[in-house]
């Protein structure tokens, strides 16, 4: 599955994942700056935020309960954040892009 990264600085990084996997631990196991995932993946550390593209909100699908319970404690929080940890990578996100916000620069 790829993947698109976009710093808040506007710097991206392509990254390759298998499927199954999250956004989260593509980001961290290959780097991308910004994604911490200080929790691991539980829903429980909100480091991990991301905005999903205009283009993909649909495909990815709304946040579940807890993890929007999560996103209150994440800043600059906009109607197409996700935790990246919740987002299970499978075939049909081939492509996806995914944005920091300026906090996580
Ligand atoms: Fe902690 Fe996603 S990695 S909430």
């Amino acid at each position: 599955v790829a993947l698109t990264f976009i710093e808040f600085n506007g710097t991206s990084h392509q990254v390759d994942a298998p499927e199954g996997s999250t956004a989260m631990e593509a980001a961290v196991r290959n780097g991308v700056p910004g994604i911490v995932g200080e929790c691991g993946g539980a829903c429980a550390c909100a480091t991990c935020h991301v905005y999903v593209d205009e283009a993909w909100v649909g495909k990815v699908g709304e946040p579940s309960e807890m993890e929007e319970g999560m996103l209150d404690f994440a800043s600059e929080v906009s109607p197409s954040s996700r935790l990246s940890c919740q987002i299970r990578l499978t075939a049909e996100l081939d492509g996806l892009v995914l944005r920091m916000p300026e906090s996580q620069g």
